[in-house]
């Protein structure tokens, strides 16, 4: 029989879409799954896809089936259990073989797993595969990270299954080690900031204006036409549109106001913070995460505090197009932002991360895209060595006339007692950016007064030390 063309180890949700993308397209997977029932019900289920796909019920059998060298996609949970795998696999692969963690998993696992693996191998690539269920299904962004070599080897098939803007394939090599995961943590930084952005906007509506889900429905399907065009306009228009069958209600209003999260939303803000790159609209959306956890505290607060009344006003056309702006402007901060700290630590690691490309794979497949990226990826193209997307003629230009809309947006529910945090935290990001002139030379002061750290001045060069007149 003819051997596989590449292994899949893991069927769940994620890992049984993939391998039937890759049998879709034509290629052979040899599929292993911890439980053999699981294994069986995949192939039964697969159709005439199964034609395609090689049972396996254990990792020898599986390494046994595929054609060397051996490329093993690993689709397991993020943290132990690829640690796990990766060492129940070793020793039935041999050097040249491959081994590609597809999980979403922190980027420095996947640098300390590389360089475990260097030299007696197998190679190792990290993946980042964006798109949820459908995006695995038919065609996701991929991501992709570490040996170039061991790239070319399965850049076939990554090309062959991944999303498609155009002609083009949401693919892309990106860097040595850890590129790919980081990339991948950094989408879902942006994500969670645009998808806070969003609910933020959809409060503004509900809270202050005392619109119901199904009034705020159309608003968002309106603005999928314009520039905010994008999966997660699309679907929140839809997601508010839904009704639940039990009540009848919309059933975003029986939903629980607390929302999970996984760790890749932390782990950006974390990676921010470690390479010293603000990424405020992201870090507020991830403790917005963390503050409607608290549901408890947060009603306990309600009884105590109480909550303002939505405005009088009716909502009219021109106040949505001022939303609407709005959350363009926040939204161009918070790319701004990821976009940033990919280039930070495309520094700090040596990875040369290209940007543009970055961009143009997040056009189709993956949960942040848009039209939008398709305008990032042209900035990109136009000034590689811009220092900030902000600073780019098209951002700059987009920056000016939608940053008013997002000042009023902010005040207007600073006044109102509702929540804005990331949309907050983009607007004071642009305002800090464009004064030349901070406030930080009273920090340095202050530090130099109680700890005599010194401070260097606009005048002179060296480092300075104040004559502060103490009480001693
Ligand atoms: C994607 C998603 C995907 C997943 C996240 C959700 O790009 O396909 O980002 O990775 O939906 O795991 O993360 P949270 O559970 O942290 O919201």
């Amino acid at each position: 029989m003819k051997k596989a063309d590449i292994g899949l180890i893991g069927l769940g949700v994620m890992g049984a879409n993939l391998a039937l993308n890759i049998a879709e397209k034509g290629f052979r997977v040899a599929v292993f799954n911890r439980t053999l029932a699981r294994t069986q019900e995949f192939v039964a289920e697969a159709g005439p896809l199964a034609s395609n796909i090689v049972a396996c019920e254990t990792l020898e059998a599986l390494a046994g089936a595929i054609e060397r060298p051996r490329p093993v996609i690993l689709m397991v949970p993020a943290g132990r259990a690829v640690d796990e795998q990766i060492a129940a696999l070793r020793p039935l692969l041999d050097r040249d073989d491959i081994i590609i963690d597809a999980g979403n998993a922190n980027f420095r696992d996947t640098r300390r797993r590389m360089e475990t693996l260097m030299g007696d191998g197998p190679r190792f690539l990290g993946i980042g595969v964006s798109g949820g269920e459908e995006g695995a299904r038919h065609g996701p962004s991929i991501m992709i990270g570490g040996a170039q070599d061991a790239y070319r080897t399965v850049e076939p098939i990554l090309n062959a299954i991944a999303a498609r803007y155009g002609d083009e394939a949401c693919a892309a090599w990106l860097g040595p080690d850890g590129a790919g995961h980081f990339v991948k943590t950094i989408h879902n930084g942006i994500e969670y900031a645009d998808m806070q952005m969003i609910a933020e906007v959809y409060g503004v509506l509900r809270d202050g204006h005392g619109l119901a889900a199904g009034d705020i429905a159309p608003i968002f399907a309106k603005w999928n036409e314009g520039r905010l065009n994008s999966y997660l306009i699309e679907i929140t228009a839809e997601v508010l549109a839904a009704r639940d069958t039990s009540t009848g209600k919309p059933l975003v209003d029986v939903i629980l106001d607390s929302a999970g999260q996984k760790g890749t939303g932390r782990w950006s803000a974390i990676e921010a913070q470690t390479l010293g790159i603000p990424a405020t609209a992201i870090e507020a959306a991830v403790a917005a995460r963390s503050l409607s956890a608290i549901k408890h505290e947060r009603e306990i607060g309600e009884a105590r505090f109480g909550v303002p009344a939505p405005a009088a006003d009716p909502v009219d056309e021109q106040r949505l197009a001022i939303l609407e702006q709005a959350l363009l402007a926040g939204k161009v901060v918070a790319y701004a932002q990821g976009f940033a700290v990919m280039a930070g630590a495309s520094r700090e690691f040596g990875w040369n991360l290209p940007l543009g490309t970055i961009a143009r794979i997040w056009r189709a497949g993956c949960i942040i895209r848009s039209q939008f990226l398709g305008e990032i990826a042209a900035a990109y193209d136009a000034a590689p060595e811009t220092e900030d997307l902000l600073l780019t003629p098209a951002f700059a230009a987009l920056m000016e006339t939608t940053h008013p809309h997002l000042r009023e947006v902010v005040a207007q529910s600073a006044r109102a007692g509702i929540a804005v945090p990331a949309l907050s935290s983009a607007l004071a990001h642009f305002d800090t950016f464009r004064r030349a002139r901070g406030t930080a030379n009273l920090i340095q002061a202050q530090r130099d007064y109680f700890g005599a750290h010194g401070f260097e001045r606009i005048d002179r060069a060296g480092t300075h030390h104040g004559e502060w007149v103490r009480d001693v």
